[in-house]
């Protein structure tokens, strides 16, 4: 059975060059060589990209019978996007997907004028989520996981990073990375998972008594059992140091993890500068990060991964530097960051946060949700996040004529249709 999507608005197709390198600068707005004009339609092979043409040329040679509306018919699947916009399936390439609890209290200690770290050092944040995640269980934390998968892709994610963190012993962490190992077998999502035991230090251990858990106990665990892609590190003053950073990233390195970093959230600790030198894939959060750091990222083919949600929720101005990446033809892109302090699944919220607060060019929000992420998930015979001939069919429906309508409904879903290899996976209402 094919497909064909016809009667197509603008297609987003960000199909320039090297499709596995990411795109920067200008080019990122060149929306001519990035965007076909409405009037095409897509055809979908086997579940792969097969062409991209005038609707009226796809439909001669291959359904000359077609009429109107969605069709199941001599061998294809027909689906009327009624004009509607197709954007790649987005890319979340920071997500903590799985854990248990309720952290909504922080937010009238927060406007009492406590900071992030005060609330940790009270004993809420990260170390309150883990407290209630190591009393939950399998079953529990997989159905959780698997709704805010759903709610994910019913918001157009069709590509998942997915971390542990909130375990801080080698049985929750397993246990954690066994309900990602579950969703990337069982969801029709791409999930690909992260080991963030080094999220934090827990309370029943000494600092040095964890570090030494975390290379000789967990990290065997995570290899061995091939639970992991990366392993990644809160490299921040008052978490992990740089020098204790580097030691987990390369003990990590050596048994075959490649690494994705939080650096840099609160202060320029020398995190982004740390991951560059490591060959980290992404340095995530970089909202202090130097100049300097920021350019040799890009050398390094080190991505700049902005996380807006959190500024944004802990009511801070949203200071990052975006604008100055386009100019300086720096790499980024943007992820959800989800978490118990940041409930929220849906890139098309990042991407108003950027267009709507950061004076963005929504098609350069969409390259930093779609494309720019994919580049540092998947490996480059594999490649997602663009709309190229022969990749995978992962892509939206919008609800919009105009690519640019992704990221414009803060509040309210822009996602009309998801497909996912080739398959759709979810319809929703519009507005
Ligand atoms: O990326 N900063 C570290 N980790 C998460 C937040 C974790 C939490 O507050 O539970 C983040 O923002
Ligand atoms: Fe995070």
């Amino acid at each position: 059975m094919s497909t064909i999507i016809v009667n197509c608005g603008e297609i987003a197709h960000l199909s320039v060059g090297d499709i596995s390198e990411p795109i920067s600068g200008y080019e990122m707005l060149d929306k001519k060589s990035l965007v076909f004009p409405k009037g095409n339609a897509i055809l979908i092979k086997n579940g792969n990209i097969s062409s991209i043409d005038q609707n009226d040329v796809i439909l001669d040679e291959f359904i000359p019978w077609y009429d109107e509306g969605d069709k199941t018919k001599n061998g294809y699947n027909i689906i009327d996007a009624r004009g509607k916009a197709i954007i790649p399936g987005l890319v979340d390439s920071h997500n903590h997907l799985v854990w248990s609890g309720d952290r909504s209290n922080e937010l009238s200690l927060r406007q009492a004028g406590k900071s992030y770290s005060d609330i940790a050092n009270l004993g809420g944040g990260i170390k309150k989520t883990v407290k209630s995640t190591r009393d939950s269980n399998f079953s529990d934390l997989l159905s959780k996981a698997n709704d805010r998968l759903d709610i994910a892709v019913m918001n157009g994610t069709t590509t998942l990073e997915a971390k542990s963190g909130y375990g801080l012993c080698n049985e929750t962490e397993d246990l954690i990375l066994r309900v990602n190992y579950n969703l990337s077998k069982n969801s029709n999502c791409n999930i690909f998972s992260t080991w963030l035991g080094a999220h934090d230090f827990p309370d029943d251990k000494s600092r040095s008594q964890y570090l030494e858990e975390l290379i000789d106990i967990q990290l065997p665990n995570v290899s061995e059992n091939k639970l992991a892609k990366w392993v990644d590190v809160f490299c921040e003053p008052g978490w992990f140091t740089v020098e204790e950073t580097e030691i987990i990233v390369k003990a990590s390195q050596e048994a075959g993890l490649k690494s994705r970093l939080h650096v840099d959230e609160f202060v320029d600790s020398g995190g982004l500068a740390l991951a560059s030198e490591l060959g980290s894939v992404s340095g995530d959060h970089v909202a202090f990060s130097n100049d300097e750091s920021r350019d040799l990222a890009t050398k390094s083919g080190t991505m700049q991964t902005f996380l807006p949600g959190t500024p944004y929720i802990l009511g801070k101005e949203i200071n990052l530097p975006i604008q100055k990446c386009i100019d300086e033809s720096w790499n980024f892109s943007v992820a959800t960051d989800f978490n118990p302090n940041y409930p929220s699944l849906s890139m098309p919220f990042i991407g108003s946060l950027l267009s709507h607060r950061l004076h963005i060019d929504p098609l350069v929000s969409l390259i930093a949700s779609t494309r720019n992420p994919a580049t540092t998930i998947f490996e480059q015979d594999e490649m997602r996040g663009s709309l190229s001939i022969g990749s995978p069919a992962d892509l939206n429906i919008i609800h919009s004529s105009y690519v640019d309508g992704w990221c414009q409904t803060p509040g309210i879903n822009p996602i009309s249709k998801t497909m996912i290899n080739g398959v759709i996976v979810n319809s929703n209402k519009s507005i």
